[in-house]
């Protein structure tokens, strides 16, 4: 892997993160219910006094403030995205998140001391690297002995498994509809394959899996493998070995 790499840039612009928010919520909803996000939150621990926290891609800091909230030492929360940590950034000071820090940061290139990590958060970040293993190698360095992955991701099963490689060899343009609003994001195409051995070689061992059905998502029409692919949601509690 190189800086030839397909990479996805572009999309948490300015003009598509209000329009992403204005699609999926500014603020963490409590949603009760079958759904990925509430199954996520019910895997958040209620306490995480004197943690240590990451929240990888953490957007404009919503859940970074969950998190804060229930008690955390520090959360960093690390996104690509200029407006995005810009957006993370007024949160914290508006709402005096002391224990929040914000860094703008490629996950492609994280430089985490080893073991200086409690808990890793990612919510449908881990799709946006083409570099999927590599990532969950230096999350898993970073953690601490016993220390927690929390992951909330999109998951691709090859309908037509003739086109594997040529799907991953670029982005999945993707549409985020909740109600009449939508937003059309991107995604690199994993499979739960894919995700298990990142995993396993990181030393990380999978406590839970859970797949959800993608409500709100749709691949856009006109893709050339529209019909090879699907996607679903997958949530994993991941424990490091
Ligand atoms: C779907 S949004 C999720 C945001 C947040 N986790 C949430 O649930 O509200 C994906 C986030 O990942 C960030 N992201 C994408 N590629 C990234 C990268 N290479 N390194 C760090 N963050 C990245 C985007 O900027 C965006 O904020």
């Amino acid at each position: 892997m190189d800086e030839t790499d397909p990479k996805i840039t572009g999309i948490y612009d300015k003009g598509t993160v209000e329009q992403y928010y204005a699609t999926v919520g500014k603020d963490v909803v409590k949603e009760k219910g079958e759904g990925a996000d509430a199954f996520l939150m019910g895997l958040i621990p209620q306490y995480l006094t004197g943690r240590i926290v990451i929240d990888l891609g953490c957007g404009n800091g919503r859940y970074a403030e969950v998190m804060s909230s229930r008690g955390a030492k520090k959360v960093t929360g690390i996104d690509l995205s200029e407006s995005m940590t810009e957006q993370a950034q007024i949160r914290k000071v508006e709402k005096q998140l002391d224990n929040v820090e914000i860094v703008c940061a490629d996950m492609d290139s994280l430089r985490l001391a080893s073991g200086s990590v409690d808990l890793v958060f990612a919510r449908f970040s881990l799709m946006y690297t083409v570099k999927l293993a590599q990532v969950v190698t230096s999350l898993s360095q970073a953690l601490s002995p016993k220390g927690e992955m929390l992951v909330e991701t999109s998951v691709v099963d090859f309908v037509d498994p003739t086109h594997e490689t040529e799907v991953k060899k670029s982005s999945v343009p993707l549409e985020l509809k909740v109600g009449e609003t939508s937003v059309q994001i991107e995604n690199f195409a994993y499979s739960m394959d894919d995700y298990l051995t990142a995993f396993h070689q990181a030393g990380l061992t999978v406590e839970v899996s859970k797949r959800f059905p993608p409500h709100n998502l749709s691949i856009v029409d006109g893709y050339k493998f529209k019909d090879a692919i699907k996607f679903g949601y997958v949530v994993f509690k991941l424990v490091k070995e």
